[in-house]
This record gives structure tokens, C-alpha cells and sequence, in this order.
């Protein structure tokens, strides 16, 4: 009955993630997929405090030191932090199922010795360790890189391939072992390559993700994304419980669509971007200067856009740092207001996590109707009047689209240097992520707005309201 019971709940919150993931597919009905989904926890949840035998007292421990190190972080770190912090939870829901999975074998290893392993729990057991420990150790790099306490470009060594590959072979020998004697008792046969397999695993997530550096970023983190859903999965067939194997799944699935979305914005393959150590080679680095940047006041910007007729913002990781996403809404809404036609048009890969611009502009209530795809405004960029950059730097950099040194070469920009004026709203000529020089900046019809990129908003709106 009691199980029944659970069962029942875990199959309507499967049916809640299902429901609440496809409504996250639209801007309009994303909060309410959202709300959907966080019930569909819940109900999981509750569903497994029934189960039977659990250790009430550890559970309560682990609420309250999770929840008080979740609220002190939620407190403390700034939002612009977000895209590091998110690689790090990613990092330890891989380390939970590396730690469900050893902990479960360590529980059973005994009541297999008297009686042969169940083998789809054994592999089960070798993939959430496995998967788990490449999830936690290449988050943690991810981390680094994203909050630069590591430097963001591909580190690279010699033989690099050939030390990755030994080490996946080493994991296929380990695996092998395992799965034949994993209910020995004898450490030497089952355990041994067990924790060799664990210790390869979190090597080889730091090998796998530190030669992966710059522009390439987005692949790795959602792919972490999908490994980390893959792990739970795993873990969810380790103690055989349903509710984790769908949810694990669909969290698998959806990193590695995420994944496909990211690879094609950066108009690479997913082999390409996790084999050649992309941006490695220099290419136009930053620091040579290729002319004259022409700077710009906000007194001489507002000239130019008053008489706009049509304007897009292709807004970047500077937006987010400087928080003017709610001060762009308000100069959109001036422009419109003095007969122009405003757009957004926000490149997949811009910010430091997937959809990142989009949250923002969310959060400023920035009409969904006025986001442009990059295919469908590239075409028609020599009719706009003003590209206004807000702190976006690789992802308008036309050395992607000319430049066969650059190391961003062949991934698609926003052509804002097509429209008839561009400025750029950012603090000095510093390079992007990527670390590459932008030829942009010194465009015949590009003007930099140098400052803080709220405050430059800020200044223009505060001429289109004295005006
Ligand atoms: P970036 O190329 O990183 O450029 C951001 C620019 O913002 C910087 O050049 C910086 O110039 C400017 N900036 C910073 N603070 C500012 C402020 N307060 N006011 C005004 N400007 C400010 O950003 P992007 O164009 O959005 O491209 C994203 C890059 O990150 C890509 O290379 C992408 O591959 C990578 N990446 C993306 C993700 C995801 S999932 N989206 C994850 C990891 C990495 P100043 O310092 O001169 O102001």
C-alpha cells in the first residue's frame, strides 16, 4: 500500500517535470512550467520521506547544513556570480550520485558476497561513480575558468589526447574488473578497481574540461549540465528509485539538446569543440591595435538616436555586470516613443550561462515580441539605424566572420557592424572572454561609449526625458 503509494506520487511528479520542462520551451509560459516542476518536486519529495527505514536523523542534518550553506550563499553572492555558482551546484549533484553510488556499494557488498550482484546495479553503480566524479572535477575547472581564479584559455600539454585516452582505457579495464568481482569481499578484486575507476573519473574531468577554454565555454557547461543529469540517472537505477531515473533523464537530455544549441551557435562540432583545444591558438589576440577607436558622448549619442527610426540592442556579459538591463527597457521605451522601432537581439552563447541575457531582459519586462533570432536580423542590419551594444564583445566581433587567424573564426556574430551607426557601450578596449582583439571598435561607423554601461543608459535616457 505504502508503496503503491509512493509510486503513484512519483509517477505524477514525472508527469509535472515533463509538463513543467516543455513550458520552460516558451518565454510566456515559462514561470508557470517553472512553479509546475518545483511541485512536482515537492511531491517527490514527501513521496520518499514514506519510505521505509530511512535514517531521520542524517536526512535532518543534511537539510539543515545544505540549507544553511544554500542561504548564506543565496545571501552573499552577487548575481553576477550566478554562472560560476551554477557550475558548482552542477559540480555537486555529480559528487552526490558519485556519493550515492559508493555508498551503496559499500552497503551491499557484504549481502553480495552470500549472494551473487544484481548485474544492471553493478554497472549502474560504476556509471554514477564514473560520471558522477568527470561532473564534479570538470565543474570545479568550469568554476575557476567562469569566475577567473583560472585563466578562462585552453590549457593545453603535450600529448594531451594520449593521456585522455590511457586514462579512458584504464576506466574500461576498471570497469571490467569491477563488474566481474564486485561481490568479492577480498579489496584487492572488486573494490580496488572500483576506487581506481573513481580516482580516473576525477582526473580525467579536469583534463577533459582544461583544454576546453574562451569562446567554447557554453558547450562545456551544458554539457556538465547533461553529465550530471546522466550521473543522477545512474544513481536513480542504483537505489532504484524511479522519480530520479526520469528526472536524471530528462535532465540528460535536455543538456545534451542544450549542448546541440550551444555546438551550432558556435558553428562547431561537439567533437571539434572537446578535441582541438579551440582559441588556443592566438589568433588576433588582444593588444594590437588595428587603428582608431572614435569615442563618443552621451550628449552626441542621443543626437544620433533621436533621429533613429529603427534601433536594436544586442546586449552582452557587460549588461549583467553593470546591471542596466531595467535602464535599456526604459531608453527602448523613449525610442519607441519618439517613432522608432526597437528590437533585442540576443546571441545564444552571450553572457556566462544559457539564456542569461534572456533572464534579464525577462526581469525588466522587455516584450517578448521584440527578441530577434541573429538569422533573422543579419539580413536586414543595413536597414537599421543604430546597433547599440550594451557590453557585448565576442559575440559582435566581425573577426569571426573575416578573420581565418582569428581563434573565434567561424562562429556567428550579430552584425552590428552592418547597420549604419553602431556604438559601443563599454568601459575601455579591453578584450572579451574569448581574449580576442574586436575589429568592431574600430569600424569607420562604430563609436565607443565609453563608461559603465548602466550609466551610459542612464545618461541617454536622462536626454530623451530633458529633451
Ligand atoms: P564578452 O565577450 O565576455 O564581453 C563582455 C564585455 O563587457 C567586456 O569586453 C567588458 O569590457 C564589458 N563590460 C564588463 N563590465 C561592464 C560594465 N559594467 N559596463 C559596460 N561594459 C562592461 O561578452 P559577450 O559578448 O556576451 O560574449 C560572451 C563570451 O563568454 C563568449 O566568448 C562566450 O563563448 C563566453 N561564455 C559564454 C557562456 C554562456 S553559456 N553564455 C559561458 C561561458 C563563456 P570592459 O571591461 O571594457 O568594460
Amino acid at each position: 500500500m505504502e508503496t503503491a503509494f509512493i509510486q503513484l506520487a512519483y509517477i505524477a511528479a514525472a508527469i509535472l517535470f515533463i509538463f513543467g520542462l516543455k513550458m520552460l520551451g516558451s518565454a510566456k509560459t515559462a514561470r508557470r512550467g517553472n512553479r509546475l516542476s518545483a511541485l512536482g518536486m515537492l511531491i517527490a519529495v514527501v513521496a520518499t520521506l514514506f519510505t521505509q527505514g530511512l535514517a531521520f536523523p542524517y536526512i535532518v542534518a543534511g537539510v539543515l547544513i545544505g540549507g544553511a550553506i544554500g542561504a548564506a550563499a543565496a545571501v552573499r553572492v552577487p548575481m553576477t556570480s550566478m554562472p560560476e555558482f551554477v557550475a558548482l551546484f552542477n559540480g555537486f549533484g555529480g559528487m552526490a550520485s558519485l556519493l550515492v553510488g559508493w555508498a551503496e556499494y559499500q552497503r551491499n557488498l557484504s549481502v553480495w558476497a552470500a549472494d551473487a550482484a544484481p548485474f544492471v546495479t553493478v554497472l549502474a553503480i560504476f556509471l554514477a561513480v564514473f560520471i558522477g566524479g568527470v561532473t564534479f572535477s570538470g565543474s570545479l575547472v568550469a568554476y575557476g575558468k567562469l569566475s577567473e581564479k583560472i585563466s578562462g584559455k585552453p590549457l593545453l600539454f603535450k600529448g594531451q589526447h594520449i593521456v585522455n585516452g590511457g586514462i579512458i582505457a584504464g576506466a574500461l579495464v576498471c570497469a571490467v574488473l569491477f563488474m566481474a568481482n564486485a561481490d568479492n569481499p577480498a579489496i584487492a578484486m572488486g573494490y580496488a578497481p572500483f576506487l581506481v575507476a573513481g580516482a580516473l573519473a576525477l582526473t580525467l574531468g579536469v583534463l577533459a574540461t582544461a583544454p576546453i577554454g574562451g569562446a567554447d565555454m557554453p558547450v562545456v557547461i551544458s554539457l556538465l549540465n547533461s553529465y550530471s543529469g546522466l550521473a543522477a540517472c545512474a544513481a536513480g537505477f542504483v537505489i532504484g528509485n524511479t522519480v530520479l531515473i526520469v528526472s536524471g533523464a530528462l535532465v540528460g537530455a535536455s543538456g545534451m539538446i542544450l549542448t546541440t544549441i550551444m555546438c551550432k551557435a558556435m558553428n562547431r562540432s561537439l567533437a571539434n569543440v572537446l578535441f582541438s583545444g579551440f582559441g588556443a591558438a592566438g589568433g588576433a589576440a588582444g593588444g594590437a591595435q588595428q587603428g582608431e577607436a572614435k569615442p563618443i558622448t552621451v550628449e552626441d549619442a542621443y543626437f544620433v538616436l533621436e533621429a533613429a527610426n529603427k534601433v536594436v540592442f544586442v546586449p552582452g556579459y557587460g549588461m549583467a555586470v553593470a546591471q542596466a538591463q531595467h535602464a535599456v527597457r526604459e531608453l527602448g521605451e523613449l525610442l519607441e516613443a519618439n517613432g522608432a522601432e526597437v528590437s533585442y537581439c540576443v546571441h545564444p552563447v552571450a553572457g556566462r550561462m544559457p539564456g542569461h541575457m534572456n533572464v534579464l531582459l525577462a526581469e525588466a519586462n522587455v516584450p517578448y515580441e521584440q527578441l530577434v533570432e541573429i538569422e533573422d536580423i543579419n539580413p536586414i542590419m543595413g536597414t537599421v539605424d543604430v546597433a547599440i551594444v550594451i557590453g557585448a564583445n565576442d559575440v559582435v566581433n566581425p573577426g569571426a566572420r573575416e578573420d581565418p587567424t582569428s581563434s573565434i573564426y567561424g562562429m556567428p556574430i550579430v552584425n552590428v557592424d552592418h547597420a549604419r551607426t553602431c556604438f559601443v557601450l563599454k568601459r575601455s578596449m579591453a578584450s572579451g572572454f574569448a581574449g580576442v582583439e574586436n575589429p568592431l571598435f574600430f569600424k569607420e561607423n562604430n563609436r565607443m561609449l565609453f563608461g559603465d554601461a548602466k550609466a551610459s543608459v542612464q545618461g541617454l535616457v536622462a536626454e530623451f526625458k530633458d529633451a
